[in-house]
């Protein structure tokens, strides 16, 4: 990204995730410090913070901390100090975790941010658990938050129930036909990637706005354009998946098109009825594909136009995202951070 000289002063997307990152941390440290110890080292692990035998890994593989970031993001936009979004910005960053930690037993993927996924590390039933303790406590350290804990409960549990319906789409869509009355709709699409990835980004923000005492329509703009920023970066996370470097991601290629995933580029290619829509629809329907088939579906879906399609598809969504944020009245700094951050995660792939 290339700043212009109006923008001198504005921090980059990676300056905002280390301040709200080294904001949230002492309290994030806590809340896992209160688990069973067992299901803590699996939290530290998954957080990367350390190694399987629950050594230190400083600089290990952590996450981007892009929902605690947000949430933060969310108080300041409307006025209020972080510090008061801080009990939401671990709340979404427990459930974050959580949800990796399930989806990629769900998923079968054995590997997250370049190591064994906790399933592969610890087993997973020990994974499973690791998950449960990390939802409980979220829901219970944002409960026991003094000021509007009941109002912000309500938010994370509505996301909850969405990222839950969401994941429980993408499962089932895996079984469902490529094309033929049976396919899976851009509308269906859309509303399992809100669902599974859109509703907490919405909610990270939505929290912020919550603790800082935000009225409803302000919080629920946020909530709009969280879930925007959530489908680009599902479209995102869709090309990664596909046209990804391992090495980069930190996560198999290609584990999407073994499982049958109806993701957007595929998805976006078969719609094309191209003459390499067509041989793609053909190819898909005589069997999931293996290694050497993963490759010539992966060039027939960009030669069909499907990753052109998908980086359409996160442009829109990063656009209204913006949009949703330009429309409220929000404070100056924060806003552009917002927006310097929301650029940033789209960008992985633009
Ligand atoms: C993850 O979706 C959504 C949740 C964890 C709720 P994906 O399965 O598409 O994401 P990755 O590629 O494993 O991170
Ligand atoms: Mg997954
Ligand atoms: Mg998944």
């Amino acid at each position: 990204m290339q700043g212009t000289v109006e923008d001198v002063d504005v921090p980059s997307a990676s300056d905002v995730l280390r301040r709200c990152r080294e904001l949230v941390r002492p309290a994030l440290v806590d809340a896992v410090g209160r688990l069973h110890p067992w299901t803590g080292e699996m939290a530290a692990y998954s957080l990367g913070w350390s190694d399987t035998a629950g050594t230190p890994e400083p600089g290990g593989s952590e996450g981007k901390g892009v929902r605690q970031a947000l949430a933060l993001l969310g108080a300041e936009a409307v006025g209020a100090d972080a510090a008061c979004a801080v009990p939401g910005a671990v709340a979404v960053e427990l459930v974050h975790t959580f949800s990796l930690l399930h989806d990629d037993v769900m998923d079968a993927d054995a590997l997250r941010r370049r190591r064994p996924a906790v399933w592969k590390a610890y087993g997973t039933g020990p994974a499973v658990l690791a998950g449960d303790a990390l939802l409980a406590r979220a829901v219970t350290g944002l409960a026991e938050t003094p000021g509007h804990h009941a109002a912000a409960v309500r938010r994370l549990c509505d996301a909850l129930n969405d990222l839950v319906a969401g994941q429980a789409e993408d499962l089932r869509f895996e079984h469902r036909p490529w094309d033929g009355p049976g396919a899976v709709g851009p509308e269906e699409y859309r509303s399992m990637a809100e669902g599974k990835t859109g509703a907490l980004l919405g909610c990270a923000l939505a929290l912020g706005a919550v603790l800082g005492g935000a009225p409803e329509p302000t919080v629920a703009a946020l909530d709009r354009a969280g879930r925007h920023l959530g489908l680009a970066f599902q479209a995102v996370d869709d090309i990664l998946g596909i046209w990804g470097d391992p090495a980069t991601t930190g996560k198999p290629v290609h584990a999407d098109l073994h499982r049958g995933k109806k993701t957007h580029p595929v998805l976006a290619a078969l719609a094309g009825g191209s003459r390499a829509a067509r041989e793609l629809g053909t190819l898909l329907a005589s069997a999931r594909p293996t290694d050497a088939a993963a490759e010539r579906v992966a060039s027939l879906v960009e030669e069909a136009g499907g990753r052109a399609a998908t980086r359409g598809e996160a442009r829109r969504h990063l656009d209204a995202a913006r949009d949703a944020l330009r429309a409220t009245p929000l404070t100056r700094t924060a806003a552009r951070e917002l927006d310097v951050l929301f650029a940033g995660l789209a960008d992985r792939v633009m």
